[in-house]
């Protein structure tokens, strides 16, 4: 028997599109990009996230010489938000990134793997969907409805 996994998103042409909330959120994003230390790769990433009790915090990409103990800017994000709110939801996570090669940047990215598995962690822990608003310097943004989505069929606590 074949089966089939399916996931959506919404797709907006700017970030103009978005609801003022998003559309902040995703600025947010943008601007931690400057305070990512990424001078291995030079790709620096800002994420943002918006919590249930309406406190935002952000997170970038921090590297290392040792290159797997660099830490992507989602995970630092998640991690600031369990150590500074351990109780509280988060609801939004927007992410943008900066390239040097600056015709890259109206492409939204999407999490790393790792990212999007240690963004479910934090899904199922709350029992609430995560959104997920994608979106480069300018140019297109994705809305991913929530986190899961974005990792089917995947390992999670119940596995164990
Ligand atoms: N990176 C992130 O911060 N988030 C992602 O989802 C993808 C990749 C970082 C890791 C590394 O510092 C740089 O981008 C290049 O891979």
């Amino acid at each position: 028997m074949q089966k089939q996994l399916l996931s959506t998103y919404e797709e907006y042409d700017s970030i103009e599109e978005l609801n003022e909330s998003d559309r902040d959120l995703l600025m947010k994003a943008r601007e931690a990009t400057r305070s990512a230390y990424a001078p291995y790769s030079q790709f620096k990433v800002g994420a943002a996230a918006k919590l249930a009790n309406g406190e935002i915090i952000r997170g970038s990409n921090q590297e290392n010489a040792s290159f797997p103990a660099g830490i992507c800017a989602e995970r630092v994000l998640l991690s600031s938000a369990s150590s500074f709110f351990p109780s509280v939801p988060v609801e939004t996570i927007a992410i943008s990134y900066q390239h040097k090669d600056q015709n890259h940047l109206y492409k939204p990215i999407a999490p790393c793997g790792i990212c999007r598995q240690t963004l479910q962690e934090y899904e199922l822990r709350f029992h609430q969907p995560i959104r997920i608003v994608l979106g480069g310097m300018n140019g297109k943004v994705y809305i991913i409805p929530r986190a899961s989505n974005l990792l089917p069929l995947s390992f999670d606590s119940t596995n164990l």
